[in-house]
């Protein structure tokens, strides 16, 4: 079979493999901390059931890679008390901005993760169809729950800008990390 596709000085299809199931799995914990975190200010918002029905995609998403971990032997990031903290609190602090905030949050985020499991897909190529497919499907989710936070008002958050270049860097920096850590 197959491995990902290489380039030269890449380090070996297995181990390509491991980084790309280590850190969607530290994503899809940091996605659903994030939620968690404007859950915790934004419940009883009129905003909550669109939220609460992303975390529960979140959830499926996070219990695929739990599984892709054991089956794959693959060592979890490091960083998950970090993703712990640093989701909820993203997630929260957005919330306290607003509802709008936290929309400009989860269309940050997600533009992020689009671009990052395209990448994957596209590295993967026709080896590992059934993971390929996977990314395909939570990448249409993480579009549809881009698209509910526009619908909610995420072009009107105050500071818009500020908060979209913040947690794309910072999403980037989270992916980078956990990809080796
Ligand atoms: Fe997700
Ligand atoms: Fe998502």
């Amino acid at each position: 079979m197959s491995g990902p596709r290489r380039l030269p000085g890449d380090p070996p299809a297995d181990e390509i493999l491991a980084r790309m199931i280590r850190v969607d799995q530290a994503g899809e914990y940091g996605a659903r901390r994030i939620y968690a975190g404007q859950l915790a200010v934004l419940g009883r918002s009129p905003a909550a059931p669109v939220i609460r029905r992303m975390a529960e995609q979140e959830e499926r998403h996070l219990a695929a890679f739990d599984r892709l971990v054991v089956e794959r032997h693959v060592r979890p990031t490091a960083l998950s008390p970090l993703w712990h903290v640093a989701g909820w609190a993203l997630g929260a602090a957005t919330a306290l901005l607003g509802e709008h905030a936290a929309m400009a949050c989860t269309e940050a985020v997600e533009e992020v993760i689009d671009e990052h499991y395209r990448r994957q897909i596209e590295q993967l190529g026709d080896a590992e169809p059934a993971l390929a497919a996977s990314l395909e499907e939570f990448r249409r989710n993480e579009n549809e729950h881009r698209d509910a936070a526009i619908a909610g008002g995420a072009d009107e958050a105050p500071g818009r800008a500020l908060i979209t270049a913040a947690i794309k860097t910072g999403s980037r920096l989270a992916i980078w990390l956990s990809t080796r850590i």
